[in-house]
This record gives structure tokens, C-alpha cells and sequence, in this order.
């Protein structure tokens, strides 16, 4: 056995849903764009803390309390680490992706963003990143224009340079599309930016996250959102990292305890940031769950996981390609392994049918890209996406069940 399948067997075992079966079969989970599976050592800290330190934090005096505080504030710091945020205020705790977009988009809309001001996206957002902009239109009258993205799916730099103007208060872009894979160039579109406009740039990390390392004053992003749960971490938890320059004068998003300095019947101050942003009690587990996910994807190493994924990738691109009829969307030169296609005259909803009664998952839909499946002419179509458990055999095992199901469906 080569090192890399010791590495991948010893990854499996830790993962307990792998050894699930369905349909009578072996687990096959093919969907880790949709959300990662959980280690082992996630599920037993988040036991932990429900166990022996579910007490809450930045309220109790008391040593159980003040413990928990501790931890609280450890994982924050090593998020910033992880990161590579300049401090641990520069993290704010939020549901997920999609809370802290609209987190932003509600702190600008009070302060910064004004009627006529333009916000530029691309057409491969996921709605969480274009939804809330959306509700920014009607609320404020501001403009949301759309980068275009060419026929392999990469973002056109060409249209985003065009696309920028006076007007551009914000651009906001994902760093690796959910449905196409692509992996967009963080570092050069901040140069653009940057060279173009006055605009904030916000960058929409969920993917991104568990692909390969970040450093978020590297992306000179002003603003980096991502999901607990795309990165082996619990669902419900996400981050907002942003300049801390910037957090100091955005507004607060919601009221209640924690987030206030003084409060009188009369009126309320507010704390410092990141505290600022975090109204009630937080998700602490989630928060200490994601400090072990982290912990767990850094024992594994970004040098396997980038290896491995870059494996199979190919190997699916490859394996894929040899069924007939079969048409991809998303073919950019940097992607992650996320593969979308559909079979020429097969409904995308039947083919994951057959997959899932075959012990295989795959997601199928418009995986919450509606504009982008405008953009190809397609109403939907299915996903395969491989994590760092997923194997060459299983990538055999997927190319094998669509032949068949082409077969029952033709
Ligand atoms: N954004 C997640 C997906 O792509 C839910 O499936």
C-alpha cells in the first residue's frame, strides 16, 4: 500500500458515518460541498463540553464559568491563527456563511452604502451572497451589477475591470465557486480592486476553506466569511473576519446581552469589537467544536489534503469523462474537486435517485446557484465533491453507478 492509502485509511477510520450503509451498501458520501462528515475527536469535544463545561461565558464569575470563557476565547484566537488575521478581534462569531454576508450587508446598509451606490458580484455566487444584496435593493435603492464568468466557468478580470467604477461601494465574490469548483484569484482581483476603486472586498471563503490554506491580510481582503461545518467543524457556527479598522466603525447588527458597554432606560453604548457583533449567548459548542475541527485538519496536514484532493480530481476527471454523453460545467484550469455534469437527456433529480439507492450520494439541483445554472441554460444538475476521506475505488464505484443508471434511464 502506498503511503497515501495508509494516510486515507487511517483518515477513514476516524470519520464514524463512513461506516453507515445504505441500500444494503457501503457508504459512498460524495457531498462534502455540501457539508463535511465529523472526525471522531469533533464529536468528542463537543461531548466534553456538554459533559463537563457547558456553563456560559463572559457572564459567570465563578471558576466553571470563567473556564469555559477561556476556552471560548482560546478558539477564537485560533481561528485568527488559522487564518492568519493580524488578532482575534478580527473574528466575529456568526451562524455561517450566510449570517455573516448578511451581517455586512445590514451593518453597511445603516452607515455606508447609499441610494445609487453599486455592489458587484459574479454570476457564480451562491444566493447567500447575492440574496442579501438583494434585500439591500429594495431596502435602499442600491445597484447590484454582476461580474460574468467565461464558458470553463473562470471569473472574466476583464468585465470586473470594466464592471468598476465610482459607484462600486463593495465587490463581493466567492473564492471557490460550490457548484463549479473554480478557485477564484483572490490576491490578483484585490490588486484590481484596489487599482480600480474605493470599493470594500468582500470574499465569501466557504469553500475555499477547506481547499487550501489562508491568509486573509495575504488576500488583502477586507472582509472573509466561512462555515464551521464545510471545514469537518459542527453545523450553526461560521466566522466573520474583518479589518478590525473597519469592525470599529460599522454599526452594531442585532441588541442584547454581551454586545453593550452601558445601558439605561434611555439609551444604550456598546462594547468593544468583536463583542460588539455578538448580541446573547453564543454557540459556544460550536465555537470549541470548530477549534477541535481546525486542530484535526491541521494534523492531517494541508500537504495531504492538497495532494489527495488534487488526486482525485484528476482521477474523476478521467474516470467521468468516459461515460458517453455526459456534459461538465466548470472546467477551470484551478479547481477544487467538484465536479457538476448532467447526461444528455436524464433528469439530473433521477440520476441522484439511482446513485443514492446504490449507497452513493451526490447532491442535484441548482445547488443554490440559480443564476449560474441561467448562465449554462440548465434547470439543475448533479454534484460530486470529494474530501479528504474519499478514495479512488469510490471514484470508480460513482463512474460505475451512472453507467448502469444511463443504462435504466435511456
Ligand atoms: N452551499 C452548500 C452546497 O453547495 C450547501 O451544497
Amino acid at each position: 500500500m502506498t503511503a497515501m492509502a495508509d494516510q486515507v485509511k487511517n483518515i477513514r477510520s476516524q470519520f464514524p458515518a463512513l461506516k453507515l450503509k445504505f441500500s444494503g451498501q457501503d457508504f459512498t458520501y460524495l457531498d462534502s460541498t455540501n457539508t463535511t462528515l465529523k472526525p471522531q475527536v469533533v464529536i468528542d469535544r463537543i461531548q466534553k463540553f456538554y459533559s463537563e463545561e457547558a456553563s456560559n461565558v463572559h457572564r459567570g464569575g465563578y471558576q466553571w464559568s470563567a473556564q469555559t470563557t477561556t476556552n471560548f476565547e482560546n478558539s477564537r484566537q485560533k481561528i485568527a491563527d488559522f487564518i492568519g488575521a493580524k488578532s482575534s478581534d478580527e473574528i466575529v462569531f456568526v451562524r455561517g456563511t450566510t449570517e455573516g454576508i448578511n451581517l455586512v450587508a445590514s451593518c453597511l446598509s445603516q452607515s455606508y452604502l447609499k441610494q445609487g451606490d453599486e455592489v458587484l458580484i459574479s454570476e457564480m455566487e451562491h444566493h447567500a451572497n447575492i440574496v442579501p444584496w438583494h434585500l439591500l435593493q429594495s431596502k435602499i435603492n442600491i445597484k447590484v451589477n454582476a461580474v460574468r464568468i467565461t464558458d470553463q466557468g473562470e471569473l472574466d478580470l476583464d468585465d470586473l475591470k470594466a464592471k468598476l467604477n465610482s459607484r462600486t461601494k463593495l465587490v463581493a465574490l466567492t473564492a471557490c465557486s460550490n457548484t463549479l469548483g473554480t478557485i477564484t484569484p483572490i490576491q490578483e482581483i484585490a490588486k484590481i480592486i484596489r487599482q480600480n476603486s474605493s470599493a470594500l472586498f468582500l470574499v465569501d471563503g466557504a469553500q475555499l476553506i477547506t481547499e487550501m490554506p489562508v491568509f486573509v491580510r495575504e488576500l488583502d481582503a477586507d472582509f472573509f466569511v466561512f462555515s464551521s461545518h464545510k471545514v469537518f467543524g459542527p453545523t450553526g457556527i461560521g466566522v466573520l473576519y474583518a479589518k478590525k479598522e473597519i469592525l470599529e466603525i460599522l454599526p452594531p447588527y442585532q441588541g442584547g446581552g454581551s454586545m453593550i458597554s452601558k445601558v439605561t432606560l434611555e439609551s444604550t453604548t456598546f462594547n468593544d469589537v468583536p463583542l460588539r457583533f455578538e448580541a446573547g449567548t453564543p454557540h459556544i459548542e460550536g465555537v470549541i467544536g470548530l477549534h477541535a475541527a481546525i486542530e484535526f485538519l491541521e494534523g492531517v496536514g494541508w500537504s495531504y489534503i492538497q495532494s489527495h484532493k488534487a488526486l482525485l480530481l484528476k482521477e474523476a476527471q478521467k474516470a467521468l469523462s468516459t461515460i458517453p454523453n455526459i456534459l461538465f460545467y466548470g472546467t477551470a484550469e484551478k479547481k477544487s474537486p467538484i465536479l457538476s455534469f448532467n447526461l444528455k437527456g436524464i433528469h439530473h433529480s433521477d440520476l441522484a435517485q439511482i446513485l443514492d439507492e446504490m449507497g452513493i450520494a451526490v447532491r442535484a439541483g441548482h445547488h443554490c446557484t440559480q443564476p449560474l445554472m441561467d448562465r449554462f441554460a440548465i434547470p439543475g444538475c448533479v454534484r460530486a465533491s470529494f474530501s479528504i476521506y474519499n478514495t479512488t475505488e469510490e471514484i470508480q464505484k460513482l463512474t460505475a453507478g451512472i453507467k448502469k443508471a444511463q443504462e435504466m434511464l435511456s
